[in-house]
């Protein structure tokens, strides 16, 4: 018979696997966050005369990026970056860097 402590022993454990899945990036959900992004990076995230690519970049150095802009340690542009992010969620960031790594080259 499971003693009362093993069974608080396996729900913390489950609770943690599913914090950790929670914590990568969901691509599906960024797909829908992209809207704001496009008109600057583009549909395709290749960017234009002042804009940097952003497709099928790193999707760690993404979110890396995607939290300085919005911490502001990083500058940009007439502060472009960081009035995309602000209102962000860090989940939403981590969403937006899976998606935009997941586009590949066409
Ligand atoms: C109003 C135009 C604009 C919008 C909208 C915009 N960006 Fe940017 N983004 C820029 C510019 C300009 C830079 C270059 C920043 C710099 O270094 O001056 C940049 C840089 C970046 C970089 C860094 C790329 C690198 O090579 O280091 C990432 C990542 C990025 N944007 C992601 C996003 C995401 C994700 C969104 C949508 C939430 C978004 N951007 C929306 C204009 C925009």
């Amino acid at each position: 018979m499971l003693s009362r402590m093993s069974v608080v022993i396996a729900m913390v454990a489950l609770l943690m696997v599913a914090a950790g899945v929670q914590a990568k990036g969901d691509s599906q959900r960024g797909q829908g966050l992209r809207y704001d992004c496009i008109e600057c990076h583009g549909m395709d995230g290749k960017g234009n005369f002042e804009t940097p690519e952003i497709a099928g970049l790193d999707e760690a150095y993404i979110l890396e990026q995607l939290r300085n802009f919005y911490s502001r340690k990083r500058d940009s542009l007439d502060d472009m970056m960081h009035l995309y992010t602000e209102d962000r969620t860090d989940q939403d960031l981590q969403d937006l860097a899976a998606y935009w790594a997941s586009m590949r080259e066409q």
